[in-house]
């Protein structure tokens, strides 16, 4: 189902695939996604999704080369924060086995299979689209919990 809810704020960044990216992509989605006024776990567990996505577009997506990482972070009504991280790299052959706890291609490095399982368990929702050899582009949502006004 496609969501049709209005969008309030957005923002688009890109990057090459270059580890010392990471945490600053991380900081720059956290900061644009604090306006949305999340708790402080809200915007660790935003930070942590973010993290594990832009690392597998460079550790897999991008294996032996440099590539461009693509982000679209949007403000939805409602206080839902959409995140889309794209690239254009080596694609997954099959994504439910990809998301799948503990399954990766990468046994012998560090790696534990849990990326994926953390950006579920971290967001509300998460799709991942991709095609071998175009791209994989991975989407996380979140709606921020209803909160108290101080006044
Ligand atoms: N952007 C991507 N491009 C290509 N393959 C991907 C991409 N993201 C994930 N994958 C594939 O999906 C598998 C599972 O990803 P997941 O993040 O769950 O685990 P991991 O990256 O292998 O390990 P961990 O995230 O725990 O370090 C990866 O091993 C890889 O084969
Ligand atoms: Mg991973």
């Amino acid at each position: 189902m496609k969501t049709s809810k209005k969008v309030i704020n957005s923002l688009k960044l890109s990057f090459p695939s270059l580890s010392v990216n990471e945490s600053a992509a991380r900081a720059v989605v956290a900061a644009f996604s604090a306006q949305a006024d999340p708790t402080t776990t809200e915007l660790a567990d935003i930070k942590c999704a973010v993290s594990e996505a832009v690392t597998n577009c460079i550790v897999h997506g991008y294996p032996d080369s440099i590539g461009e990482i693509y982000i679209s972070v949007k403000i939805l009504e409602g206080r839902t924060v959409r995140i889309e991280i794209k690239d254009k790299g080596k694609g997954i052959e099959d994504i439910a086995l990809a998301r799948t706890p503990l399954y990766t291609t990468s046994p012998e490095t560090e790696r534990s299979g849990m990326g994926f399982t953390v950006m579920e368990s971290f967001m509300d929702k998460i799709t991942v689209r991709s095609r071998v050899g175009k791209g994989t582009t991975v989407v996380l949502f979140k709606t921020l919990k209803e909160r108290k006004k101080a006044e």
